[in-house]
């Protein structure tokens, strides 16, 4: 359709998250600066993608276009796209496929598909986050297909990203159709434990719609934020990776903790949710307060998400089995948070603090050298 622009999920950060509305073209470029000196780029974290509320007003009632906010972006879209380019960033951009945008900040593209990609692709954009607000009850199908169509015609690859909410189930074919390369799947996230679990319930069921080019989007990150504990982003994060969710991080880059910016810049879970098989996590077990999820990996590891809704610490059991890892064992269990390594004969068990999860890559231990399982110091660093 538009492209294979995203093989793997998207991984950068968008400013809504933290500052809504509250934009300005020094933040953008101090946010590349971060992503740069914080190691975020050379982790995976390419695009900038800016959010509502970036463009001014009216458009140019000559030209029709779409023009950057005269206080917050004086300088323009397109020296904005060269500055990040230039630091080997991406650009993303938003607006609504609707007549306004959701915060009514700025004219959405509704019947102005193609002089907006045109812009965006001048500008030298490369990811555009397509929203759903003030769509006049027009079918989403063709306002999307309209824009994609647009897209598609400026010659330049922009990632497409459909910011529909899961109103209309894009995942069951139409968020393909119209060569989306993700798709939000609910309302917004907020910067709360019980927003992020209850995202993450509406997860359950949806991996078989997610593929390479195609990806379920459980919205942006907020670990950093300041609304949940370091546990409870540690959680989300690793839930995250392993949905292949888009690694869109959504706090001050500038500013962030070393709490923060370690969990952000876990190696061993990006590479979980950036592995190139592409098969979403999916959840393995409820029993309530406690689950098990769990992603096949390329190399035939399985990733595990040992996950603690409860308020105080519960040791958590599963097997290789139920994890779906039908080779013979020994395993050997590497925890993702602390590096620790140990062999398992296919029980898996941690002790998960409470708002919390442990996160293993369990494989077959070939050379059968680890001390047990049990011997693990088990459960997260405080
Ligand atoms: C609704 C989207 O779902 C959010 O992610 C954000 O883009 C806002 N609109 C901006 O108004």
């Amino acid at each position: 359709p538009l492209g294979e622009l995203a093989r793997t999920p998207p991984m950068g950060w968008n400013s809504w998250n933290r500052f809504g509305c509250d934009i300005n073209e020094s933040l953008i470029r101090q946010t590349a600066d971060a992503l740069v000196s914080s190691g975020m780029r050379d982790a995976g974290y390419t695009y900038v993608n800016i959010d509502d509320c970036w463009a001014a007003p009216e458009r140019d009632p000559q030209t029709k276009r779409l023009l950057p906010h005269p206080e917050r972006f004086p300088s323009g879209i397109a020296a904005l796209a060269d500055y990040v380019h230039a630091k080997g960033l991406k650009l993303g951009i938003y607006t609504s496929a609707g007549t306004q945008t959701c915060a009514r900040s700025m004219p959405g593209a509704l019947d102005h598909e193609e002089i907006d990609a045109q812009s965006f692709a001048d500008w030298g954009v490369d990811y555009l986050k397509y929203d759903n607000c003030n769509n006049q009850g027009r079918p989403a199908v063709e306002r999307y297909q309209a824009m994609s169509d647009a897209l598609r015609k400026t010659g330049r690859p922009i990632v497409f990203a459909l910011c529909e909410w899961g109103e209309n189930k894009p995942w069951e074919g139409w968020g393909d159709q119209v060569g989306g390369h993700l798709w939000r799947t609910t309302g917004d996230i907020s910067d709360s434990w019980s927003s992020m679990t209850g995202i993450l319930d509406q997860q359950v069921g949806l991996v078989e719609y997610s593929h390479p080019n195609g990806w379920n989007d459980p919205d942006m990150l907020e670990v950093g934020n300041g609304g949940m504990t370091d546990t409870e982003y540690r959680a989300h994060f690793s839930l995250w990776a392993l949905l292949n969710a888009p690694l869109l991080a959504g706090n001050d880059l500038r500013s962030m903790t070393d709490q923060t910016r370690q969990i952000l810049l876990n190696r061993e879970l990006i590479a979980v949710n950036q592995d190139w098989g592409g098969i979403q996590g999916y959840q393995a077990r409820d029993d309530g307060d406690v689950e098990v999820w769990a992603k096949p990996m390329s190399d035939g590891s399985v990733a595990v998400v040992l996950f603690n809704r409860g308020t105080t610490t519960a040791t958590v059991t599963t097997t290789t089995a139920e994890v779906g890892l039908s080779k013979r064992g020994p395993y050997r269990v590497r925890d993702l948070w602390t590096g620790q390594q140990a062999q398992s004969d296919g029980t898996l068990r941690a002790a998960v603090p409470a708002h919390g999860a442990v996160a293993y890559r369990v494989s077959v231990d070939r050379h059968g050298v680890l001390a047990p399982l049990t011997t693990l110091g088990l459960g997260l660093p405080n």
